[in-house]
């Protein structure tokens, strides 16, 4: 269970910002919570400015009376640390706390997130903050869980100012020890780069050419970590104070700059926001599945939070549009059947100023009885009561695709063969999985493979010999792997791993390449499978492959190559190794797949018309099978042999079933 305080109930509500509002408006607002079904509400984001108003003022009193209203009400608190948002006292005074863009452009106070995270100042300052929070509501009975900070990076992924850089020196000496060291990792040789001091080293801020890559790799290292320090400091503080409370912050999903498996040990529980755009509703609940899916595998062994999304429409697009009635419970109930134990959302009341009063609330600001937004709110607050059951039941895949944040970082830094997205390419493969019902956790390389049958590793360019030979063992003792062009190119300082590409595999694949044809936008080629008649088109990349013991299922069909290896199989051990060397169209992409997971012999809970999704969680004593119609049509489902009760409608459903559009079933199944 991850909110004891809670029990066993799912987390429904959002960020509650009522230092917005004259006081008069909060009765109603925890009369509406109290209608809505809300059970917790996260506060005090942005509320710096407010709880210190100047340097050695504290004005705690309206957040007493806020949570006292909410303890009143049985409205637990999802208590912020307030730190996200250094009020303009802080930076006026002190400015070298702003951060410094890579042009060496301050950013200044008036939007949020103005703070570098490497400034002494601003640590000095949150520390103090959050010791008096913590010491204030230790003991508050609305306290359910802690919220630190928020969003750490979101708009200020790195610092180039002067306690960054005397940051990263320091950073750089603990991990190198000596300059040789650094000279070394860096291939400083090139270039005349060579450093005899420290104070020599920048951060890479705007230089005349590309910069050093394993100097830019590392200055990304070193940010995550500066991050993280930050979260250390104010979870310190939170120990002290309250040893037993839950601890989170919020995470972003498929964010670039933190590398949250660094980070995930140090949280109780993983939250994340999730803003699939609702323009595109396939594409949304595709990102929406991948994004609860890397966020939960975090830490497999919990359940996690959404801790925001949108009611409706967000803001910050260039078009908003809201979700069609339907749609945000739907996608609620995508995040509980993908593993969440909470559905909050941000915020509770639209503002009315400032640059988020366009970005909906579960109460709009229209009256709340004339509003279809809070009807579904309300609607789905009372459904989430009947899914308490569920909490703490875990999903289990046999599939996972190795996913490494250093990896991202190294094969999207600049001087490349040509451009890698690598989320994306990883997104597109779960995105087959995911269409097919067969789930799919994110791991590291390095990490306990054992429970998977079929590891994916897409574009894994940044490989250490001690990871690949974790994958290659996964496959000697009888996994299946496959993997894909561009991996295994360079080691974690960033140098080229000589004698054929991808070095640390290449036993396993039984292959290795020589060089690769990345192809401009608009230029393609094709290839095709064993005596298929049909060819596939491909894109974006093509690998030169030589077979050292696989053998090829596929080969290109066009330019100079002709001939050459698309796609490979190689018996390892007791397993199997795959290699893609190209970007295939979907019906390409689909028989190369569609023959792994039938050797792996991997298989849907339940086979349903496309456009359904199908979950399972377990628990000790039972297993809840999620049904998701994510069409605009009925769907037909047959269920076989199995049986059980819808727990929304109370219903024993059995046989074939009909699931209107946008409707979701929850079977309690008795354990096998
Ligand atoms: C993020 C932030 C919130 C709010 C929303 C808007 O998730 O954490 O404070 O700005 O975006 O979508």
């Amino acid at each position: 269970m991850i909110f004891p305080r809670l029990r066993n109930a799912i987390a429904f509500g959002g960020d509650y910002n009522p230092e917005q509002w004259p006081e008069s408006v909060w009765q109603e607002d925890v009369r509406l919570m109290r209608e809505a079904g809300v059970n917790l509400v996260t506060v005090g984001v942005f509320s710096w400015a407010r709880l210190q108003p100047s340097e050695k003022r504290f004005e705690f009193g309206w957040l007493d009376r806020v949570l006292d209203l909410l303890a009143a009400n049985q409205i637990g608190v999802c208590l912020a640390t307030a730190t996200a948002s250094p009020p303009p006292w802080l930076t006026a005074r002190y400015p070298e706390v702003l951060p410094v863009t890579a042009d060496g452009v301050r950013l200044q106070v008036g939007a949020r997130q103005n703070y570098s995270p490497s400034s002494r100042v601003y640590r000095k300052f949150a520390s103090a903050l959050v010791t008096k929070m913590a010491r204030r509501y230790a003991r508050h009975p609305a306290l359910v869980t802690w919220h630190i900070n928020n969003e750490y990076a979101c708009h200020v992924p790195e610092c180039h100012g002067p306690d960054s850089t005397r940051a990263f020196r320091a950073w750089l000496k603990k991990k190198y020890g000596s300059l040789a060291a650094l000279n070394n990792a860096w291939g400083t040789a090139f270039w005349s780069q060579g450093y005899g001091q420290w104070e020599e080293i920048f951060t890479p801020s705007r230089a005349p050419y590309h910069s050093n890559p394993t100097q830019c790799l590392d200055f990304k290292r070193f940010t995550n970590d500066a991050f993280l320090e930050l979260y250390d400091l104010e979870l310190a503080i939170l120990r002290r104070a309250t040893p037993d409370i839950p601890v989170t912050t919020n995470f972003m999903g498929f964010f670039k700059a933190l590398d949250y498996r660094s980070w995930s040990s140090r949280l109780d529980y993983v939250s994340w926001d999730s803003y699939p755009d609702p323009s595109d509703e396939s594409a949304a609940r595709r990102a929406a599945a991948a994004g609860h899916d890397l966020m939960r595998s975090l830490k497999p062994d919990r359940p996690f939070v959404l801790m925001e999304q949108a009611a409706s429409a967000v803001n910050w697009r260039p078009v908003n549009m809201p979700k069609r009635p339907g749609v945000m419970r739907l996608q609620s109930l995508q995040a509980v059947a993908r593993g969440g134990d909470g559905v909050m959302f941000f915020q509770w009341r639209a503002s009315r100023a400032g640059a988020e009063k366009y970005h909906s609330g579960m109460l709009q600001h229209v009256a709340a009885e004339d509003s279809r937004v809070f009807a579904e709110v309300k609607a789905l607050g009372s459904e989430l009561k009947k899914l308490g059951v569920v909490t703490g039941s875990l999903v289990r895949n046999r599939v996972a695709i190795a996913f490494d944040w250093h990896a991202w970082w190294a094969v999207e830094l600049e001087s490349k063969p040509g451009r890698i997205d690598y989320a994306a390419w990883a997104q597109q493969l779960h995105a087959w999985f995911y269409a097919q019902n067969l789930g799919v956790d994110f791991v590291h390389p390095s990490a306990d493979l054992s429970r998977y049958e079929l590891v994916v590793a897409p574009a894994l360019y940044l490989l250490n010999e001690k990871d690949g030979g974790n994958l290659q063992s996964f496959v000697e003792r009888g996994g299946t792997l496959l993997a894909t062009y561009f991996s295994g190119v360079v080691d974690e300082m960033e140098h080229a791993v000589c004698g054929g590409y991808p070095a640390y595999l290449r036993q396993a694949l039984g292959l290795w390449v020589e060089e690769w044809v990345p192809y401009p936008e608009g230029r393609s080629n094709r290839f095709r499978f064993g005596r298929a008649r049909a060819d596939h088109r491909c894109d974006h990349w093509c690998d030169l492959v030589h077979l050292d013991g696989a053998q090829a299922l596929a080969v290109f069909t066009g330019d100079y190559f002709a001939g050459r290896p698309a796609a490979t199989r190689h018996h390892y051990g007791k397993g199997a190794a795959y290699y893609l060397a190209t970007r295939p169209d979907a019906a390409g992409l689909d028989v190369l797949l569609s023959q792994v997971i039938k050797e792996v012999r991997l298989a849907p809970p339940l086979r349903v018309p496309a456009g359904v999704e199908v979950t399972v969680r377990e628990a000790a004593d039972a297993q809840f099978l999620f049904l998701l119609n994510h069409t605009n049509e009925p769907a037909k489902i047959a269920l076989g042999l199995t049986r059980g009760h819808d727990l929304i409608t109370g219903r024993l459903l059995s046989g074939t079933v009909q699931l209107p559009p946008c409707d979701v079933q929850v079977m309690r199944l008795p354990l096998k």
